[in-house]
């Protein structure tokens, strides 16, 4: 769905794929650990409960009852064999009764990836771009959708990440269910550490916060483009999705974004990793060296002088990616 002015206030609905609330726990002794003096909260979303979706789960549900509603008949992405995104849409397509035709950047035969077995066990359709430039699926997704379309069905493309307007409103009211948890228990103010890859997350937790009144600093820790471009679409498609909702709009200042690539995306950087140990030693939580992992280790910088506020609380948004957090090793492909 193409966001236009008319969609203003127009909020799409949920499918209803994911458990909500995730919990939002505390953990004092990753907090010391890190050397963050305020408390520090984990947003479980590694917990969603639908599939092994994490964080894209909030995307999908509003995607796919998009889709529904458009009376699709199959959900049509990509990106590479590696992508959370991918094997959580074909779970998603899959529950809604639809068909899901993923396509991929680079040329077969697939790298072996949890997550590519996971889709093609749930049913996915693989198509190919022979181009190992992940943008080349972009077009690609587009072009098969055409092409599906021509043959007499009723596509639904979806961009790389799920970043849509549509998919990113399920991250706004992420962004207000936070707000909620936080009212319930601290002061309501505090500043939200999350992944940013394609954006879609990041670009909704910012639209909710700002129509939350931008008590919540939402900070991103870009993975894969660098942190301007990151910020850049971000900033887009928090606007749509502010238009969307109804909402006020995010300015440049809303949008916060720090450098976590390490040495490129799909690749484990130092930080990362010695986040991730911390965080299982310290709470019994698993990262994923493509996202959450830098994202924790990228959060004492982010936090600056902050760190050293007893009064100053920080959630860290645990995305899940539990599938590639097994596979472990980098992958050449992303
Ligand atoms: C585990 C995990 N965390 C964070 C992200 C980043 O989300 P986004 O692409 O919406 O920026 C992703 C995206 O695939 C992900 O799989």
């Amino acid at each position: 769905m193409a966001v236009t002015p008319d969609h203003r206030g127009i909020a799409p609905v949920r499918a209803g794929l994911a458990v909500l609330p995730t919990p939002l726990q505390e953990a004092p002794r990753l907090a010391e650990a890190l050397g963050v003096s305020g408390p520090l909260l984990l947003k479980r979303d590694d917990l969603t409960g639908f599939a092994v979706a994490g964080n894209k789960a909030r995307q999908l549900e509003m995607l796919v009852a998009d889709a529904s509603a458009s009376g699709a008949d199959v959900l049509v992405t990509g990106g590479t064999p590696g992508s959370n995104f991918c094997q959580a849409a074909v779970a998603a397509a899959a529950w809604a009764g639809m068909r899901c035709v993923l396509v991929y950047a680079g040329s077969p035969p697939p790298a072996r990836h949890p997550n590519h077995a996971a889709a093609v066990h749930w049913g996915a359709d693989v198509r190919w771009t022979y181009d190992a430039d992940r943008g080349s699926v972009d077009a690609a997704i587009e072009a098969t959708a055409a092409e599906l379309t021509r043959e007499g069905l009723q596509p639904y493309a979806v961009p790389r990440g799920g970043a849509t307007p549509v998919g990113s409103a399920g991250f706004h009211l992420a962004a207000l269910e936070l707000g909620a948890q936080l009212r319930d228990r601290f002061d309501g103010s505090a500043t939200v550490v999350v992944g940013a890859g394609s954006g879609g997350t990041l670009a909704g937790l910012v639209s909710g916060a700002v129509a939350l009144g931008r008590r919540l600093r939402m900070r991103g820790a870009a993975v894969s483009r660098p942190p301007e471009e990151t910020a850049g679409r971000v900033l887009k498609l928090g606007r749509e999705c502010a238009l969307l909702m109804g909402t006020e709009p995010p300015r440049e200042a809303d949008v916060v974004v720090y450098d976590a690539r390490g040495p490129g995306h799909g690749h484990p950087s130092e930080e990362g990793e010695r986040a991730a140990r911390l965080a299982l030693r310290a709470s019994g939580i698993v990262l994923d060296p493509v996202y959450s992992a830098k994202a924790l280790g990228a959060l004492a910088r982010i936090l600056g002088d902050r760190r050293a506020d007893p009064g100053h609380t920080t959630v860290f948004w645990h995305t899940g990616g539990l599938l590639d957090a097994v596979a472990g090793w980098s992958h050449d492909d992303r």
